[in-house]
């Protein structure tokens, strides 16, 4: 395998969320090729076991380090939480992942609020992590299963978010946070309604910019960040018929989706 500046970014997670790291990463580094890989076939992730989360994230990792990605990013929050490290240990390139991105990002924060899909809250793994970087932290974490389908369906600002939102965060708010973590990728698209529901007191860490930033600065290090000035080249690898990722995904890239590519295993 031979990877250089020109070389693409390796993105993955489980369907369609991941969309809001690559839209970050588009933003922030406008010059980097990506390849993205979301197993909307499998979605959602979840509510699922860490065995099965492990083995279908080694398997999407493989396949990425097949393209000859310079750095693999693993966008998924719930792939983060529980198999980050099984990607680590198999991978000959940096690997990232939100979770580190995000909890790096919150710790400023003293009463840190954390929410995710139940399967990312039961692991513990935000918590850890924001005790690496913030010792002193007091952390209180809620799953927020509704969230994902809420977003999936456009209803950002909706009645029925709004109250599911005053709901979930009633026993953070009881908690007095500063900071809220959006662990999970498809929560960016809240943030306007969790800001009404929050007010301006409690800081939002967007775990997607956060990522972008530290993709930037792990580029810098390693000597791989591409100068451009070439029209980067995008594509987007799913596991199911790409009709529902184009037409969902193109909200969360706010942008045109092309090179959309199935994958059958
Ligand atoms: N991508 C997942 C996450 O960030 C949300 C969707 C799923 O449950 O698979 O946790």
């Amino acid at each position: 395998m031979s990877t250089n500046a020109q070389s693409p970014i390796g993105v993955f997670d489980s369907g369609i969320g991941g969309l809001t790291v690559v839209r970050a990463l588009m933003e922030r580094l406008p010059y980097e090729n990506i390849v993205y890989f979301g197993d909307t076939a499998r979605v959602p992730y979840g509510v699922k076991s860490v065995e099965t989360i492990t083995h279908f994230t080694t398997q999407i990792a493989r396949f990425l380090l097949e393209k000859d990605v310079k750095l693999l990013v693993i966008a998924c929050n719930t792939m983060a939480a529980v198999a980050a490290q099984v990607v680590k240990d198999l991978s000959p390139v940096p690997v990232l992942d939100v979770i580190d991105a995000g909890a790096l990002s919150a710790q400023g924060g003293h009463k840190i609020g954390v929410i995710g899909t139940p399967t990312t809250i039961n692991s513990n793994a935000y918590a850890r992590a924001i005790h690496d970087y913030a010792p002193d932290s007091r952390i209180h974490s809620q799953a927020c299963a509704l969230f994902v389908p809420l977003v999936e369906e456009g209803w950002l600002d909706h009645e029925v978010t709004r109250l599911t939102a005053e709901d979930y965060l009633k026993p953070l708010q009881a908690e007095d946070i500063d900071t809220l973590v959006l662990g999970c990728t498809h929560y960016p698209l809240l943030k306007p309604l969790l800001r009404q529901v929050l007010g301006e007191g409690v800081q939002l860490v967007d775990s997607a910019e956060a990522m972008a930033e530290q993709v930037a600065t792990v580029l810098a290090q390693h000597g791989l960040a591409n100068p451009g000035p070439a029209q980067p080249r995008y594509d987007f690898h799913v596991t199911d018929v790409p009709l529902r990722f184009q037409t969902i995904g193109e909200r969360f890239l706010g942008r045109t989706l092309n090179n959309v590519h199935v994958v059958k295993w």
